[in-house]
């Protein structure tokens, strides 16, 4: 299994915060953002990592990540010139994908749930992972029959479909990178990660998880804030 952090865009909602630097660089408590992610897929024991980062971003990155070495893994670097959408992340990263399975994770994205077992046992097709939110139209959503069988999913819902919202870390079979090749920019302008899903849906090879546990998008002031805050007090949980 690789793995991908997808680590690039404007981080335009952080202005000006993101103004000399790249969103996932900026602090969450006493790391930079991209640390958690990271510790995600290295905790899981991918090893092979490939970093896509905004060109203005990509000294820093390889500053502060390097070869990988230091972490016991092996990075590599690509750039994604203009923030065209998460699924373009597997056109970029298609020699580094090869013939092998992938887990993308996005870099604001923090987790407290551990997906060794699922990343370890996956074999083929899609799995991604959905958990209950407030907010749903914030994000991707998924509709579950009474079997919890996923049957719909939608980018940001402006009708309520479900209170499912659809998490930043997917698992793919190598078919992605032909699927991502195909996939058309939205009326938003982007190549959107639902219309892969929607893909695997269609072929029912699409599992949905429902995970609990901390799930943080740290795109937002509220939600930067409120990853420091739940950062802090697991760190000091740690250390007491
Ligand atoms: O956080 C989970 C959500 O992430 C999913 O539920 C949605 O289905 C998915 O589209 C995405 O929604 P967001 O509105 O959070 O996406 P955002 O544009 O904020 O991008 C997520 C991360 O990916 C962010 O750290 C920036 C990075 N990114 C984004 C785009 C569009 C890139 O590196 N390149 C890009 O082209």
């Amino acid at each position: 299994m690789k793995g991908i952090i997808l680590s690039g865009g404007q981080g335009s909602r952080l202005n000006p915060l993101t103004k000399v630097t790249s969103k996932q660089l900026l602090p969450v408590y006493n790391k930079p953002m991209i640390f958690y992610p990271l510790e995600t897929l290295l905790k899981a024991g991918i090893k092979d990592i490939l970093l896509i980062v905004a060109p203005e971003h990509s000294d820093d990155y390889l500053k502060l990540l390097g070869s990988g070495a230091e972490f016991g893994a092996r990075f590599a670097y690509e750039i994604q010139d203009k923030p065209e959408g998460l699924a373009q992340a597997f056109v970029i990263g298609a020699n580094f994908i090869g013939q092998d399975n992938v887990c993308m994770i996005l870099g604001d994205n923090i987790f407290d749930h551990d997906f060794t077992r699922a990343i370890q046992n996956f074999k083929k097709g899609a799995q991604i992972f959905a958990k209950q939110v407030a907010d749903p139209e914030r994000s991707g959503v998924v509709q579950f029959n009474e079997q919890m069988q996923a049957v719909k999913i939608v980018e940001k819902p402006k009708e309520f479909l479900s209170a499912y919202a659809i998490t930043g870390l997917y698992l793919y079979d190598s078919r992605v990178v032909e699927v991502a090749r195909q996939v058309k920019p939205s009326a938003r302008g982007e190549m959107e990660i639902t219309d892969l899903h929607n893909w695997y849906l269609e072929k029912g090879e699409l599992q949905v998880d429902v995970i609990e546990g901390q799930w943080l998008d740290a795109g937002t002031f509220e939600s930067l804030f409120e990853a420091g805050e739940y950062a802090r007090k697991k760190a000091n949980a740690i250390k007491n």
